[in-house]
This record gives structure tokens, C-alpha cells and sequence, in this order.
């Protein structure tokens, strides 16, 4: 069964774990325990299949992994956007899935079962640039030893997907708004205009508009390009979708390195619903290959994770704050709560509260130490 969207109405079908709201660990210890029943031993591990299973859905964005509202909005904007042919632009921070989603919109669209052509617009010299969109004939310059047809003429009839679209040379903006606009160009080092259909799906991890204003981008192209826009959230907004994820990578890797691995801890997966994730799915996909490599049982194990993982960016609320503190504290006075220079007593509070809040927020120093919960 291939694992992929979940709908929601089966959701209920298996017990699963939950991750606490963005924001906070209060809620964190309730959802814990509407995993037991189904641990091994009681309380202490997940079934990484039953993750998977209560998401699957049928094909239709197949290698797309997540339930979270967030994500089903996205998702939602490409069934909308892909049947009708129209300029995409992906926004999102790296990692965050942008090329999957360009390559679900060529898969929905009619084109697809044309060409789908990806160009990482930074990652290639500026010089070769405009050859590598355009084409060049031989001689064209130094170095031109031989005709090559450009992604534009790749493309036809399909899709081209612009990678990094920020990261274009002011000098070729105006070739390319060219072609968006008239579908013609030409190849360099020649003078015969060629025409091509192509639909453009672009992405980037700037903020174009902020480019426009710093006048490194143009604004008729920003324009051109922006006519329907998607935001891919980052994962820290959706942690929702992380232990999916999880399960997902870990059944990828181990059917690869044929290993079984079918259980991750409770410690383990709030570890990794916690962290912020600043390299998004790409940084978790990694760290599941590296866990996947140093397992040798049927339970995942993590790797060590630095202590002072960042913690996620996004909005501090106050109660944060007041956990962070107190996981500070905690910390400096090794954890002893009771006593003159135990935690308590340093936050000004009675031990029996400082116990009770510990309690209520699910805190604990073998969290910290597997990396979650530690402040910047
Ligand atoms: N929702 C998702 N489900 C499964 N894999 C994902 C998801 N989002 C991203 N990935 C994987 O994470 C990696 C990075 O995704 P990619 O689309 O290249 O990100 P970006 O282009 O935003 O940097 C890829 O290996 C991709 O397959
Ligand atoms: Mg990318």
C-alpha cells in the first residue's frame, strides 16, 4: 500500500499519537497516553506503521505525505490551479516540498504526460545561464563547440519548472519575461525566432516582492509570474504532519537498507515534533536515513541530537517564555527542584507549584536530553 494523504474521516480508524499544539507542551501529556493500547510495552512506544496506515488515501498526490490543515490548503490550491495551464509561483523556505508540489501540478495538469523540466536557476553559472533556458548555436561563444536546445525548447508542450526563480540575473529578467509573454525566443547565436508552449511553475525561498522593492527583480516579471501564488508552510507550522513523515521515511529507508524497523519511542517522536526544523522535510528526511543506518532493532533509534537544538522561531507566546525559563533553570540546578539552591527556590516559587507545572507541561530531563525542549 503506498502510503500518502490521509482523509481525514478515517483518521479515528487507529489510534495515533498527537502531537501537541504549536506553542506549547501543556497539552502534550494528555495526548500521550491515546497511544497505550497499542505499545508493546505500555506507553513507550509507537507503532510507525499505524501512522501511515490511518493516512492513506488514494493516489492522487502520491509521495506528498501530511494531513495538516495546513498542507491540505496547499494541496487543495493545486487541484485547483493545475487542470488550467496558468503560471504558478511557489513560495516556501528550502526544504519544504516546493519541487514535489511542481511536480504534482505538471502530474494533474494536462501536459502530463509531456516533458516536466527542472532548473535550478542558482545553481547554475550565471554566464551558462541564459544558454541552459535558451538554447545555443554552435560558436555561438567560447567554448559553444557544438548546437544544444535550450529547457525552454526541452519543455514543450510540458512544463518547465524555474527552481530559485530569485536568483535570475537582472540582465536575463527581460529575455524570460519575453518568452513568458510571446512564447519566442531565440537560441543564442542565432536570429531564427522559435516559438514554444510552455507552462511555467516557478519557485523561490526569497521574498520576491522584497526583491522588487531592492530592485534586483523586475517588477513586470514579478507580475508575470505571481499570477497564482502558493505558500508552502514550513514545518514547524504543521508539526502535525511529523510523525507521518516519520513513518514514512523509516519504511523508505529500511525497505532500502532491508531492515524492520516498525516502532519509534514516545521520548523520540516528541523529540522530533518539537524541533523546528529550519532545514524542514529535507533535514527530517535526512535525519531518518541516519537514524534508519545506526538502527539495529525494531525500535528507531535517533541519533544523538545536540542539546541546544533550536527550538521553533515562530511566535513566542508567553507561555513559552515561562517554560523556556524554567527548563533553564532546571537545567543549571541539575534538575533537583526542592531545597536552597534547587529549582524552586531560584524561581521564587514552592516546590509543590514548580512540581505541578513540570507535571502539567509533561517536562522532563530525559526530554532535554534527547533535545527537544531546550531554550535558545
Ligand atoms: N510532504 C512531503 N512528503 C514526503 N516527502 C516530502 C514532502 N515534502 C518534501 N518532501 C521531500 O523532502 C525533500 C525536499 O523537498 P523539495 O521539494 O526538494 O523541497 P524544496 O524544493 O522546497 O527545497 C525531497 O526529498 C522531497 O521528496
Ligand atoms: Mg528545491
Amino acid at each position: 500500500m503506498t502510503p500518502n494523504i490521509s482523509n481525514p474521516d478515517r483518521d479515528c480508524m487507529t489510534p495515533r499519537w498527537e502531537p501537541p499544539p504549536v506553542g506549547g507542551a501543556a497539552a502534550a501529556a494528555p495526548c500521550l497516553s491515546r497511544i497505550e493500547p497499542e505499545s508493546p510495552s505500555a506507553g513507550s512506544h509507537l507503532d510507525l506503521d499505524g501512522q501511515i496506515e490511518a493516512s492513506h488515501r488514494d493516489d492522487e498526490f502520491e509521495g506528498i505525505i501530511g494531513t495538516s490543515k495546513a498542507l491540505r490548503t496547499v494541496l487543495e490550491q493545486i487541484r485547483t490551479v493545475a487542470p488550467t495551464g496558468s503560471t504558478v509561483l511557489i513560495e516556501g523556505e528550502t526544504g519544504t516540498g516546493k519541487e514535489v508540489m511542481a511536480s504534482a501540478i505538471h502530474a494533474q495538469s494536462e501536459r502530463r504526460n509531456r516533458p516536466f523540466i527542472k532548473l535550478n536557476c542558482a545553481a547554475i553559472p550565471v554566464g551558462l545561464l541564459e544558454s541552459e533556458l535558451f538554447g545555443h548555436e554552435k560558436g555561438a561563444f567560447t567554448g559553444a563547440v557544438s548546437q544544444k536546445m535550450g529547457r525552454f525548447e526541452a519543455a514543450h508542450g510540458g512544463t518547465l519548472f524555474l527552481d530559485e526563480i530569485g536568483d535570475i540575473p537582472l540582465e536575463l529578467q527581460s529575455k524570460l519575461l519575453r518568452v513568458l509573454q510571446e512564447q519566442e525566443f531565440e537560441r543564442l547565436g542565432s536570429t531564427y525566432t522559435r516559438r514554444v508552449d510552455v507552462r511555467i511553475v516557478a519557485a523561490t525561498n526569497q521574498d520576491l516582492g522584497a526583491l522588487v522593492m531592492e530592485r534586483q527583480f523586475r517588477m513586470d516579471l514579478y507580475y508575470r509570474l505571481n499570477v497564482f501564488p502558493i505558500s508552502v508552510p514550513p514545518l514547524r507550522q504543521r508539526p502535525e504532519d511529523i510523525p507521518m513523515l516519520v513513518a514514512y521515511f523509516v519504511r523508505k529507508f529500511s525497505k532500502r537498507m532491508s531492515k524492520r524497523i516498525s516502532m519509534v519511542s514516545q521520548t523520540g517522536m516528541e523529540t522530533l515534533t518539537r524541533y523546528s526544523w529550519p532545514g524542514n522535510v529535507r533535514e527530517l528526511q535526512n535525519l531518518i536515513e541516519r537514524a534508519v543506518i545506526l538502527t539495529a532493532s525494531e525500535v528507531l533509534q535517533l541519533p544523538p541530537l545536540p542539546v541546544r537544538l533550536p527550538i521553533r522561531t515562530a511566535p513566542i507566546t508567553l507561555a513559552d517564555a515561562e517554560r523556556d525559563h524554567m527548563l533553564k533553570v532546571l537545567e543549571e540546578s541539575n534538575w533537583v527542584v526542592g531545597g536552597k539552591s534547587g529549582a524552586a527556590a531560584r524561581l521564587g516559587m514552592k516546590r509543590t507549584t514548580l512540581m505541578d507545572r513540570i507535571r502539567k507541561r509533561g517536562l522532563s530531563r530525559e526530554a532535554v536530553e534527547s533535545g527537544f525542549a531546550m531554550c535558545r
